[in-house]
C-alpha cells in the first residue's frame, strides 16, 4: 500500500475494489469501525474553501475514533509563512495523518516527499481523487456493476475532469470529457489515463460536440466552468462553456437510464438547470454523501496500524 493518496493511480486497481468495500461496509454500520483510529489525528490544510471536504474529513475521523485538526490558509500561509518542508518537517511529529486542499499539485508532491506521515490530497488545480472515488462508489450503488458503462464528463477539463480519467481509467468505465477547444484535459492527465486504460480496456475519449459526448451515456457530470482561483474569467468562460450546459435537452441525448451527477458547489443555471440537478435521476447530494464513507476508507487504508 502507498504512504499517500495523491492520485486515483496511487492505488492499484485491487486496492481501489478493495477500499470501496471497506466504504460501503462503513456506510452499512457506522458504529464498527468506531475504533479503527483512535486516538490518532489527521491535521486538515485548507488553501481553498470548502464545504464537502472539510465537513467529511472531520466527521470521517471522528468516526473512527480519531481527530483532527483545521489548519485555515491564514494560520499556516504555506510557502510564504513557512516552507512546505518545515510544514511537514514540523506536522510529522504531531500528528498521524496530512490532508491537504491548494492550489499547485507540486506542493502535495513535496509533502509527501518531505513527511513521513499518509498525505491525502483533498483537491489541487491538478486533481481532486478523492472526489473521484466516491463518484466511483456512487456509480457502483447506482449501476451495480462497472462493466460496459460510459461517463460522461461535461465542461472544463479540470481537476474534476482528471480525476474521473484516471479512476475510470482503472476500474475499465469509459470515460468522456465533452469540452470546448482550448479546455481539453491535461496532456498528461489524459495519457497516463490511456495508458492505465490499457489493462481494463476502458476509452478515454475527448469529444468537442456535446451530443456526441453524451451519446450512450450512463452517467453526466459537470462541474463549475471556473474553479477556485479561476473567479476573473468567470465571464468569458460563461460564453465559451454555454454550449455545454447539461441541461434537459442534452440528458435526453444521454441513455434514457442516465444519471446526473455533479461535484458540487453547483452553479445553477450555468453548467446545470434546476430541471436536471433537482430531477430524479439525479444523484448529486448521495454523491456528496459518499465523500464521508470513501474518505473514511482511504483513511484506514493509509492511516490504520497493522
Ligand atoms: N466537491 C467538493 O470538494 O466540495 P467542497 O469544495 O465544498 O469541499
Ligand atoms: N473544479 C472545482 C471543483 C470544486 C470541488 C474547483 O477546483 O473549484
Amino acid at each position: 500500500m502507498t504512504k499517500d493518496f495523491l492520485m486515483v493511480r496511487d492505488f492499484t486497481n485491487p486496492e481501489i475494489h478493495e477500499t470501496f468495500e471497506i466504504a460501503l461496509e462503513m456506510k452499512k454500520d457506522r458504529k464498527k469501525y468506531a475504533t479503527a483510529l483512535q486516538g490518532e489525528t489527521l491535521a486538515m490544510i485548507f488553501e481553498k474553501p470548502s464545504l464537502r471536504t472539510r465537513t467529511t474529513f472531520d466527521v470521517g475521523i471522528q468516526q473512527l475514533g480519531g481527530y483532527s485538526l483545521y489548519l485555515s490558509p491564514a494560520e499556516i500561509n504555506l510557502g510564504k509563512r513557512e516552507s512546505v518542508y518545515d510544514v511537514a518537517k514540523n506536522l510529522e511529529r504531531m500528528v498521524q495523518g496530512i490532508m491537504i486542499r491548494t492550489f499547485g499539485h507540486d506542493i502535495v508532491e513535496n509533502m509527501s516527499k518531505y513527511a513521513s506521515i499518509p498525505i491525502i490530497n483533498g483537491l489541487t488545480d491538478y486533481s481532486h481523487p478523492c472526489q473521484a472515488m466516491a463518484d466511483f462508489l456512487t456509480i457502483k450503488e447506482y449501476k451495480g456493476s462497472f462493466k460496459g458503462l460510459k461517463l460522461t464528463y461535461m465542461g472544463d477539463g479540470n481537476n474534476v475532469a482528471h480525476s474521473l480519467m484516471d479512476a475510470g481509467a482503472r476500474l475499465g468505465v469509459d470515460v468522456t470529457i465533452g469540452c470546448p477547444r482550448g479546455y481539453e484535459p491535461n496532456l498528461m492527465a489524459y495519457q497516463q489515463a490511456v495508458e492505465d486504460a490499457k489493462e481494463t480496456g476502458a476509452k478515454i475519449v475527448v469529444e468537442h460536440d456535446p451530443a456526441k459526448a453524451v451519446a450512450n451515456a450512463d452517467a453526466v457530470y459537470t462541474d463549475v466552468w471556473a474553479s477556485m482561483g479561476q473567479e476573473s474569467e468567470t465571464e468569458i468562460r460563461k460564453a465559451i462553456f454555454m454550449p455545454y450546459q447539461v441541461n434537459e435537452d442534452l440528458m435526453s441525448k444521454a441513455k434514457s437510464d442516465a444519471i446526473f451527477m455533479h461535484c458540487l458547489p453547483a452553479h445553477r443555471g450555468w453548467e446545470v438547470t434546476d430541471g436536471v440537478i433537482d430531477a430524479p435521476n439525479s444523484v448529486v447530494f448521495p454523491q456528496a454523501e459518499n465523500r464521508l464513507h470513501a474518505q473514511k476508507a482511504i483513511m484506514y487504508q493509509l492511516m490504520k496500524r497493522d
